[in-house]
């Protein structure tokens, strides 16, 4: 049965209420993508990829991009902003859009397994595991390494809002949740961490919010 918050992110894009969508691609893939050190002709996998431009600059260096969505509305807008017509097919519980090194799953990415994601070197995650709800999150982990090849790795961006008693200064380390949760299959390395202050300023009010984004190079370990 889908989970309740399928249909929230359908009616999300829906409405156009994409808040997450950036409309420039994300500066940490651009400086960190070549510490994974790819050829880059290998396949990339981008899971809940929404329309992100992010797909489309791995895809113009070269790589073969798989990725996963939900919304068919987002999988259209994604390939129409890179001026693709894909060919759409049915592929068991989802439907794969393709045009040449392109190919979006549309559907839950729970229904994808290892045949999809056969010669994927590595991941780009952003904001695809924080999108889960946090009782999801274990089970997102587990499956993402159960399709994935052996020595996959991941460039994974997260963003840590700090709440008013948090110190900065304190957390600009390896978050706790993502080592608790990816450790048991991946080896965890912090590659960056940057400060970000913001300042709202609503009726009778001002309101600073505080993150800190984070960018971690996860490598798959062997399979027994
Ligand atoms: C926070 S957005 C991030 C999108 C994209 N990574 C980006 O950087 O713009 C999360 C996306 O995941 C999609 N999504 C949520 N749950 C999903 C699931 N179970 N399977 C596939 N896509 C999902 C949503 O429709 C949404 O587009």
């Amino acid at each position: 049965m889908a989970h309740p918050d399928h249909a929230l992110w359908k009616e999300g894009w829906r409405a156009n209420h994409i808040p997450f969508h950036l409309t420039h691609v994300h500066p940490l893939l651009t400086r960190f993508w070549a510490q994974l050190d790819l050829d880059t002709t290998q396949r990339v996998f981008v899971p809940l990829c929404g329309k992100s431009l992010d797909v489309m600059w791995l895809h113009d260096r070269g790589h073969q991009v798989v990725g996963v969505e939900l919304s068919p509305v987002a999988v259209k807008a994604l390939f129409k902003a890179a001026h693709l017509s894909p060919q759409r097919e049915s592929h068991g519980d989802l439907a794969r859009w393709t045009q040449q090194q392109l190919t979006i799953f549309c559907g839950d990415f729970f229904a994808m397994t290892e045949a999809d994601l056969l010669g994927v070197q590595a991941v780009y995650d952003r904001a695809a595991l924080t999108a889960l709800p946090e009782n999801l999150r274990e089970y997102y982990v587990a499956h993402l390494h159960a399709i994935l090849p052996a020595d996959c790795q991941i460039l994974l961006l997260t963003v840590e809002d700090l709440d008013d008693e948090d110190d900065a200064d304190d957390s600009m380390c390896q978050s706790s949740e993502i080592a608790a949760l990816y450790s048991v299959y991946f080896s965890v390395e912090l590659l960056h961490a940057e400060y970000h202050a913001a300042r709202t300023v609503a009726p009778g009010e001002e309101i600073e919010t505080r993150c800190i984004h984070k960018a971690y190079r996860l490598r798959r370990a062997p399979r027994n």
